[in-house]
C-alpha cells in the first residue's frame, strides 16, 4: 500500500473584508493568488489562495478542515463578480427597507451562496425583530431563498476577518473560543490598559480582542502575519496633495513632500514595495487668474509652473515614483468615468445655489465656518455666487462616514484632526457643488453628462490619487489602492476627510487607509504670503546649509500635526548642536581612532563586556522605538530616540577612554571600537530616510560594501551582520559648524528654544535628548507658555534676610542690598520708591540666587528679590513664617 502523502493546508480568503479559512490542498499544486473552488458548509464557494501551502502542524488544534475541490474557471470568476454585485444591491436595498420600516436592527453583511440558491442577511439586534414583511419583500426582489441570521459579537468578529474595527491584527478574528476575561499577558501584548477595570475593546464596540485566550491569539497571529506579510503589509502607497500651480514651491510644499519622501524611504528600507505620488493641480479660477497676471496662455503657464515643481523635488532628493498632472488625458478620462458612475447612481443633481465662495480655496463656505465673515485660511471675504450647477449628494453618505470613522480610529490622524472631522459631521452635511458653467470658467474638465459645464478642483483633484494608479483596471491600482495613505496639511482637511471618502463610497471604491494631517509652517508667527514678502524658498536654504541639514531640521523641528514657526536662527542652532556636535563629532572622533590605532582595519570581536552589551541592548531598543514612531508619523520622536543613541555612544566613548586603552589593552580597544562602529552603522541606517546623502557618506566611511536602501532595517537585527569590505576611512567633517544667525524678532516659540539652550549648557547632560522626554517636548510645543519641571528645578530660589540697605547715588529707583541667603550677596533692587532703607533691614525675602550677574549703576548684582506689583505699588514677597536664611524653595 502506498504511503499517504502528508496533508498540506493553505489559507484562503473569501471576501474583501479579509475573512480567511484554512483548507486542505488535496492534490492541487497551489500558489498565492490562485482562485479556487472549495467545499463550503452548504455547496461550494470561490476563494483566493493567500498563503503558501504548508504542512499541517501536528500541534494545531484538531478541528475539521474542508478541502479545495478544483481551480476556478474564468466562468466561475465572472459568476462570483456577478454575485458580489447582487450582494451589494441586496445590502443597499435591505438597509433602505430597514430604515423605511424603522426596524430595530443593524445590517452587517450579506452573502449570496455561490450557486445563488441562498441569500443570507446577517444582522445584530438587541431585541426581537419581526421581519416577516421584510423577508417577503426581499424574496420578491431577489427571487431566491432568504435567510435572516442574527449574529452576536463573536460572529460579527468573524465577519470582520483578520483586521478588526480597531485596525489591529486579529483583534476580532475567527476562532474565538469563548469570552473568558482577558489575561494581563494578552492585554500587554496588545498594548491595552493593564488595569482590570479599564480593559475594554479599543474599538469601543465589542469585547472582540479581549476574547482570546493568549495561546489562540499567538497561534493565529503567526498565521496571519504570514498572510499579511505576503499580501498587503509589504505594500505601501503614499501621496502628497497635488499643488496648485498658481505659485512656485515654498517651504510648506517642501515639508509635505519631504515627509512623504522620508516615509516612503522608511518603508523601502523595511522591505516594502512602495509607491510615492505627487503632482500638480492645474484647473480652476486661481490658475486662470495667475496665468493672466503673468501674460501667458493658461496652457503655457501651467506647463511652466508644473515643470518647476517637478524639477524642484529631485533637487531636494525627493524620489517620487510618479508625477501626476490634472491636465493629463488619463486623469481627465478617469474623472469623467467616476462622474458618469456617480451620476448614473443618482448621486448627482442639478440645482440653483447661492453661497459664499472663496476663490483661494475654490469652495463655498457655510456661515459657521467663516471667521468674522472671512475665510479662515485666506482671511479674505468670500464672494456671493448664485448660479445653476451640479451637486454631489454628499449628504447620502454622512451616516456611513460617521460610522466608518467611529469604527476606524486611525482613519484620520493625529486624533485632533479626527475630532475636527467628527465635530463637523455632527451638523448636517451639505451637498457639494461640483461644476461651473463653461461660460464662466472653461479651464476644467467637461462633465460627461452636460457639455455646458466643467468640473474642477475637488471632484477633479482628489481623483488624482486613483487616476495615477490606472483606476479601475490598472495593476498599480489593484496593488496599491488598498494600502493608500495621504499626507496633507490642516488647510485641506475637509475635502480629504469628508468629500473624498464620500466620493469614493459613491463610486464603489474602498476608502483610503489613513489620512495623515500636519500643521502649518508659519514665519514669525504669521502666515507665509507673497504680499508679506516672507515666502521661504526651499532651494535657498538647501543651498545655504546643505540639503540633509534642511531635511533634518524640517522633520525634527515640527511636531507632526502641530504648527511650527520657521526661523533660520533655529535651523542654525539645530545644525550646530545636533548635526555638527552630536552626530558629526561621534562619527569623526570614532573613525579617526579606528584609522589611528588600527589603520582602519578592525578585527571581529566577541569578547563583549557588560558595558558593550548594554550599548547593544540600547541600540536594539532604539531600533524598535524608531520603527514604531515612524509608522505613527511621529518623526520628531523617531529622531529624538536616534539622538538618545548618539548621546549614549558619545558617553560610552568618554567612559571607555579608547585613547587610554591604546597604550594598555589592544584587544579591548578593538572590541570597544567594534561596538562604536556598529552603533554608527545602526545610526546611519536609521537616518537614511531623513538624510540619505549623510547616511551613505557614513556607510562609505565605515567601509561597508552596501549602502543606502540596500542596507535595510532587518540587516540590523544581528549585531555585526553586515561585514566591512574595505578599511574604515577618515573623512572631512560631515557638518562643519556655521555661524549663529540672530533673528531680529523673538516669538513665543522661542521660549522653547531658550529652554533647549539652557539644557545644552547644563553640566549634567551632553544632550537635551537625555533630559527632555519627547512627550514633554510635545506638550511644551503645544502650549508654548509651559515650562518643564526641569526648567523650574534649575532655578535656585531661597529665603534670604536683608542685612544692609543703602541708596545708590545717581539713581532714584535702585537700592543696594546685602542679603544673607546662606552666604552674603549683594543684590540691586528697584525698591527705592516704595521702601525706606531702614524699613528693609532684617526683612525676610525670596531670592532667585542663580541668575547671571548684572552690573547696574556700577554695582554688581548677584540675584533677584521677588516682588509683586499692582496699582498701589510694589511689595516684597515674604515667607509666611520666619525661615532659616538660605532655605530652598521647591
Ligand atoms: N490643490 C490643492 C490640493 C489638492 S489635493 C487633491 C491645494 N494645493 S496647495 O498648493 O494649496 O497645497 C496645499 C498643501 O501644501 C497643504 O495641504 C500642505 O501640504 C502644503 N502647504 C502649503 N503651505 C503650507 C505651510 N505653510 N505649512 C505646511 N504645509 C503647507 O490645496
Amino acid at each position: 500500500m502506498s504511503k499517504e502523502s502528508p496533508k498540506k493546508i493553505v489559507v484562503i480568503s473569501f471576501r474583501k473584508d479579509g475573512r480567511i479559512h484554512e483548507f486542505y490542498t488535496g492534490n492541487f499544486v497551489l500558489n498565492k493568488g490562485d482562485k479556487v473552488i472549495v467545499e463550503a458548509k452548504e455547496g461550494i464557494e470561490l476563494g483566493t489562495v493567500c498563503s503558501k501551502p504548508r504542512l499541517r502542524d501536528a500541534s494545531m488544534p484538531d478541528r475539521p478542515i474542508r478541502k479545495v475541490f478544483r481551480l476556478a474557471t474564468a466562468e466561475d470568476i465572472e459568476k462570483k463578480k456577478k454575485n458580489e454585485r447582487i450582494e451589494a444591491e441586496a445590502m443597499r436595498f435591505c438597509k433602505e427597507q430597514i430604515e423605511k420600516r424603522k426596524m430595530p436592527m443593524n445590517l452587517i453583511a450579506v452573502e449570496l451562496s455561490f450557486d445563488i440558491r441562498r441569500l443570507t442577511f446577517f444582522y445584530i439586534s438587541t431585541m426581537r425583530v419581526d421581519f416577516r414583511e421584510l423577508v417577503k419583500e426581499l424574496v420578491q426582489k431577489f427571487n431566491t431563498h432568504v435567510e435572516m441570521k442574527q449574529i452576536g459579537a463573536r460572529d460579527l468578529a468573524g465577519k470582520l476577518g483578520g483586521i478588526g474595527h480597531c485596525g489591529r491584527q486579529l483583534c476580532c478574528s475567527l476562532f474565538l473560543s469563548n469570552f473568558d476575561p482577558i489575561s494581563i499577558r494578552m492585554a500587554k501584548d496588545q498594548d491595552l490598559s493593564l488595569n482590570p477595570d479599564k480593559i475594554s475593546g479599543i474599538c469601543g464596540r465589542l469585547m472582540c480582542c479581549l476574547a482570546y485566550e493568549y495561546d489562540t491569539y499567538a497561534e493565529r497571529k503567526k498565521t496571519h502575519e504570514e498572510i499579511m506579510g505576503q499580501n498587503s503589509q509589504d505594500l505601501f502607497y503614499i501621496t502628497t496633495p497635488i499643488y496648485y500651480v498658481n505659485a512656485e514651491p515654498h517651504i510648506g510644499h517642501a515639508y509635505t513632500t519631504i515627509v512623504a519622501d522620508v516615509i516612503a524611504r522608511f518603508y523601502r528600507l523595511s522591505g516594502f514595495d512602495t509607491f510615492f505620488l505627487t503632482g500638480t493641480d492645474e484647473h480652476g479660477n486661481k490658475v486662470v487668474e495667475a496665468a493672466e497676471k503673468s501674460g501667458e496662455t493658461v496652457k503655457a503657464y501651467v506647463d511652466r509652473i508644473s515643470k518647476i515643481f517637478k524639477e524642484t523635488w529631485p533637487k531636494i532628493n525627493i524620489k517620487n515614483d510618479y508625477f501626476v498632472r490634472t491636465t493629463d488625458k488619463n486623469h481627465q478620462d478617469t474623472v469623467r468615468e467616476i462622474l458618469s458612475k456617480v451620476y448614473a447612481k443618482g448621486d448627482v443633481y442639478f440645482s440653483e445655489y447661492e453661497g459664499k465662495y472663496c476663490i483661494g480655496c475654490e469652495r463655498f463656505y457655510t456661515d459657521t465656518e467663516l471667521v468674522q465673515g472671512k475665510c479662515p485660511i485666506h482671511l479674505t471675504e468670500p464672494k456671493i455666487i448664485s448660479e445653476e450647477n451640479y451637486f454631489f449628494r454628499m449628504s447620502n453618505y454622512q451616516e456611513w462616514l460617521i460610522d466608518y470613522i467611529a469604527t476606524h480610529p486611525d482613519f484620520i490622524r493625529p486624533e485632533r484632526y479626527r475630532n475636527e472631522v467628527i465635530a463637523f459631521l455632527r451638523g448636517p452635511l451639505e451637498d457639494l457643488c461640483i461644476s461651473r458653467p463653461k461660460k464662466r470658467l472653461s479651464w476644467g474638465i467637461p462633465l460627461p453628462f452636460d457639455d455646458n459645464y466643467v468640473t474642477y478642483v475637488w471632484f477633479d483633484a482628489l481623483i488624482n490619487y486613483i487616476s495615477a494608479l490606472g483606476y479601475p483596471d490598472g495593476d498599480l491600482f489593484k496593488k496599491f489602492w488598498p494600502v493608500a495613505q495621504h499626507i496633507i496639511a490642516k488647510d485641506i482637511l475637509k475635502p480629504h476627510g469628508i468629500f473624498w471618502p464620500c466620493m469614493l463610497k459613491a463610486a464603489g471604491i474602498e476608502p483610503y487607509q489613513h489620512l495623515n494631517v500636519h500643521g502649518y509652517w508659519n514665519v514669525n508667527m504669521g502666515k507665509m504670503s507673497k504680499s508679506l514678502g516672507n515666502i521661504v524658498k526651499p532651494m535657498d536654504l538647501a543651498t545655504k546649509y546643505g540639503l540633509d541639514a534642511f531635511r533634518y531640521f524640517l522633520l525634527r523641528d515640527m511636531v507632526f500635526g502641530l504648527d511650527s514657526d520657521f526661523t533660520e536662527e533655529s535651523l542654525v542652532k539645530r545644525f550646530n548642536a545636533d548635526l555638527a556636535n552630536d552626530l558629526g563629532n561621534l562619527v569623526s572622533r570614532s573613525m579617526n581612532m579606528v584609522v589611528k590605532y588600527f589603520d582602519g582595519k578592525l578585527q571581529p570581536s566577541s569578547q563583549f563586556k557588560e558595558e558593550d552589551i548594554s550599548l547593544q541592548d540600547a541600540s536594539y531598543k532604539v531600533i524598535e522605538e524608531y520603527k514604531d514612531m515612524m509608522k505613527k508619523f511621529t518623526f520628531h520622536k523617531a529622531l529624538i530616540v536616534v539622538w538618545v543613541l548618539i548621546g549614549k555612544t558619545n558617553k560610552y566613548i568618554d567612559t571607555m577612554k579608547p585613547w587610554a586603552l591604546a597604550t594598555q589593552d589592544q584587544e579591548r580597544l578593538n572590541t570597544v571600537l567594534n561596538a562604536i562602529t556598529e552603533v554608527i552603522k545602526i545610526v546611519s541606517v536609521l537616518l537614511w530616510p531623513f538624510m540619505p546623502h549623510t547616511a551613505e557618506k557614513i556607510q562609505h566611511q565605515l567601509g561597508l560594501g552596501i549602502v543606502g536602501v540596500k542596507l535595510p532595517l532587518n540587516s540590523l537585527e544581528k549585531w555585526g551582520k553586515v561585514k566591512k569590505v574595505r578599511p574604515i576611512s577618515k573623512a572631512p567633517p560631515l557638518f562643519p559648524r556655521v555661524n549663529p544667525v540672530k533673528e531680529p524678532k523673538r516669538t513665543h516659540l522661542d521660549v522653547k528654544k531658550v529652554t533647549e539652550q539652557g539644557f545644552k549648557g547644563s553640566k549634567k547632560s551632553d544632550s537635551i535628548f537625555d533630559r527632555v522626554k519627547p512627550e514633554m517636548e510635545e506638550k511644551m510645543r503645544e502650549e508654548p507658555g509651559l515650562v518643564s519641571l526641569e526648567d523650574f528645578q534649575r532655578l535656585d530660589i531661597r529665603v534670604g534676610t536683608i542685612k544692609e540697605a543703602e541708596t545708590i547715588s545717581g539713581s532714584k529707583k535702585l537700592l543696594k542690598l546685602v542679603v544673607d541667603i546662606g552666604e552674603r550677596r549683594t543684590i540691586v533692587a528697584g525698591m527705592a520708591a516704595y521702601y525706606q532703607t531702614n524699613e528693609l533691614i532684617n526683612k525676610q525675602v525670596i531670592v532667585i540666587a542663580n541668575l547671571v550677574p548684572v552690573t547696574l549703576m556700577k554695582v554688581e548684582s548677584r540675584g533677584m528679590i521677588l516682588a509683586v506689583e499692582d496699582e498701589k505699588g510694589v511689595y516684597l514677597l515674604i515667607p509666611d513664617q520666619e525661615s532659616k536664611p538660605g532655605s530652598k524653595i521647591s
